[in-house]
């Protein structure tokens, strides 16, 4: 069975779709065979992937709600090992079909159980709230990493999302960890940044990654030529920030697996 681990934050552009294709990107180079599933309707990790909607694409909506199987939504990248199943916009309205499903919050995580076999990784890029669709997510993986952006306000939020892994770990999925909280768009010479960095170091401990994920213009430009920017320029501070940070992703799964 695949590792699966969501990417999640309540709050939207910290940081998640770039995280969740970059360190796909990273682990595929590295030969993990790599899922992503985004799940936000916005579809940001498949416009990013180069994968746009050519007529009407089996989607993440359709394996969610059950009418699909997982396998007849899953599309090859341009990248060898990482595949993608894309968003839908119809995905903001399976909340409303979901919610009189039964076994809703395991619909995602029994459409990944019979037909992800074949793959390392799972990576699920969620969209910016705590939804229904979201807790599929949770109720799902193995671990969650949190990109949290150093901004004035950033733990408010993520205490949220840490009070909801508690109780998804309580009445859903016992095994569910925080992998680890990352912290993007991280500019040194701000102040805030800093400052932030600090209360989230002393907030969370270890479970923050060394590496930081510096502000690039090149990571905010490659989504618009469809490509991870460890493909757009590998050379790039970017780059190289999610190549360090995926070595120490795997790393730690080593030690959460030997736990
Ligand atoms: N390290 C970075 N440097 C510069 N821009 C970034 C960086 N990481 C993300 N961005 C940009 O910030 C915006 C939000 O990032 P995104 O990953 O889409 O966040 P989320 O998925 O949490 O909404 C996007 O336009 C993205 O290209
Ligand atoms: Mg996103």
């Amino acid at each position: 069975m695949p590792r699966i681990l969501a990417i999640a934050n309540r709050k939207g552009g910290v940081g998640k779709t770039t995280t969740t294709v970059n360190v796909a990107t990273a682990m595929a180079a590295a030969g993990k065979k790599v899922l992503v599933i985004d799940l936000d309707p916005q579809g940001n990790a498949s416009t990013s992937m180069g994968v746009n909607k050519k007529g009407r694409m089996t989607s993440s909506y359709e394996v969610l709600i059950g009418t699909h199987k997982l396998s007849e939504a899953i599309v090859w990248t341009e990248i060898p090992n990482f595949s993608l199943v894309p968003s839908s916009p119809d995905l903001a309205g399976a909340e409303i079909e979901l919610v009189d499903m039964p076994k809703r919050e395991f619909a995602l995580k029994n459409a990944i159980a019979k037909e992800a076999v074949n793959y390392d990784y799972v990576l699920i890029d969620c969209p910016p709230s705590l939804s229904l669709v979201t807790i599929n997510a949770l109720v799902a993986a193995d671990a969650v990493i949190v990109p949290l952006q150093c901004e004035f306000l950033a733990l408010e939020g993520i205490t949220d999302l840490i009070r909801n892994i508690n109780v998804i770990k309580k009445n859903f999925n016992p095994r569910l960890a925080l992998h680890g909280v990352v912290l993007t768009m991280y500019d040194k010479r701000n102040n805030l940044t800093q400052m932030v960095e600090d209360d989230v170091r002393a907030f969370f401990g270890k479970k923050v990654y060394n590496t930081v994920i510096p502000r690039n213009v090149r990571v905010s430009e490659a989504p618009s030529h469809g490509k991870p920017v460890l493909i757009y320029d590998f050379r790039c501070p970017g780059s190289q920030a999610y190549i360090s940070l995926t070595g120490e992703v795997l790393k730690r799964e080593k030690e959460l697996l030997a736990c």
